[in-house]
């Protein structure tokens, strides 16, 4: 049986019994999932092995992926990894606790080396969730902790996705209500060039990282990706097929609304007659434009934010509606949609149309 401790920072008391026992049982080697800013994170402790190995089991997750470690204090830091640089430094004064993962050498021994799959380096991350801050705090270890969903399903942005995906697997879940952004965290890593990478595009987007570092070039992953062997990608997570709902998706895109509405209409008709259940993802502004047996219109494009937010969600919506087929629209690559469209297209596992 899994355990739910609801959380509730604002109100009286806040179930401080509740996060205390959360604390104890990632100190006893448990798996226990707790809401962050960006999505739900499955929690061990960093140093146990075979804690670690529970969240492999757990997620059915291959073990060449490394997991994020995360901190509730810069002190911890000086723990896992050498003295940061100034321009590391630099990025943790502007972007911690917040929604930046940091690709930095580990310390020899002082992680279970099934954290880092073997790697001389961790992702390093201080969440921006007052929940998952005191926890970490309270649990006094580094903590280990990819998103709280089985493998390639769609991140959890609420405690019942992680049920949905996890309930029985692991010993509890923290309640802290929905996340915020919606989408992981940007993972960076500064390369031997002295270029700042984005491994995976997230919460952070790269102009924020520019503006931080106006010094710096900061490489966006569609600019590196064709540089790179595939066979050695730098965040070997973003090589698997990721954030799949059930159903098969096609990803359409273009310059202008109409044609893009139209294609993907002639895509949900040709899958009605072969017999599919039929999905739209679309946004508030093209909301009853197409038909389809479901439909999410999910947040507007005038905010890429609520698009961000209502993805994963979104994606999980059309597996419990029983769709075969979804027919998505593209949305701007810019800011947070940048982060928005790597995630459709890794849920399309491919197949876009471009008109
Ligand atoms: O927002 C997030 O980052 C969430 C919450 C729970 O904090 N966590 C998360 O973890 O998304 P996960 O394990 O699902 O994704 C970790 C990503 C993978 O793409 C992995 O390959 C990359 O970070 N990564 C981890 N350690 C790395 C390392 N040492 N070098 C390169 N990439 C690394
Ligand atoms: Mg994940």
């Amino acid at each position: 049986m899994t355990k739910v401790w609801k959380i509730d920072l604002s109100a009286s008391g806040g179930n401080a019994d509740g996060l205390r026992e959360a604390a104890e049982s990632l100190r006893e080697g448990k798996l226990v999932a707790f809401p962050t800013e960006t999505v739900y994170g499955l929690g061990a402790d960093a140093a146990n092995t075979e804690a670690v190995s529970a969240i492999f089991a757990a997620k059915g997750r291959p073990s060449d992926n490394p997991l994020i470690v995360h901190i509730a204090e810069r002190s911890q830091l000086a723990e896992l990894t050498a003295p940061p640089d100034e321009a590391v430094s630099r990025l943790l004064d502007v972007f911690w606790p917040g929604p930046l993962t940091v690709v930095l050498p580990v310390l020899p021994g002082v992680l279970s080396p099934l954290v880092t799959a073997g790697l001389p380096t961790v992702g390093l991350r201080m969440p921006d969730h007052p929940v998952a801050l005191q926890l970490i705090a309270a649990s006094g270890c580094p903590v280990a902790a990819p998103s709280a969903n089985r493998s390639g399903r769609p991140s959890p942005t609420h405690a019942a996705h992680v049920l949905e995906d996890l309930d029985g697997r692991i010993a509890g879940v923290v309640d802290g209500g929905p996340t915020g952004v919606g989408l992981e965290s940007t993972v960076v890593e500064f390369g031997a060039d002295g270029a700042l990478h984005i491994l995976r595009p997230g919460g952070i987007i790269a102009a924020q990282l520019r503006a931080a570092l106006p010094d710096v070039t900061v490489l966006e992953p569609s600019a590196d990706e064709h540089k790179q062997e595939p066979e050695a990608p730098r965040a070997p997570g973003m090589k698997y097929a990721h954030y799949a709902p059930r159903g098969a998706m096609v990803l359409v895109q273009g310059g202008a609304a109409e044609p893009v509405l139209a294609r993907m209409q002639r895509e949900l008709d040709e899958a009605r007659s072969r017999g599919e259940r039929t999905g739209v993802f679309t946004y508030r502004e093209h909301a009853g434009r197409l038909r389809a047996d479901h439909e999410v219109a999910c947040g507007t494009l005038g905010d890429l934010d609520t698009v961000a937010r209502g993805l994963y969600a979104a994606l999980r919506e059309f597996d419990e509606a029983g769709v075969s087929f979804i027919a998505a629209e593209a949305c701007p690559e810019q800011g947070i949609g940048a982060a928005v469209m790597n995630r459709l297209r890794k849920a399309a596992g491919g197949r876009i149309v471009r008109i």
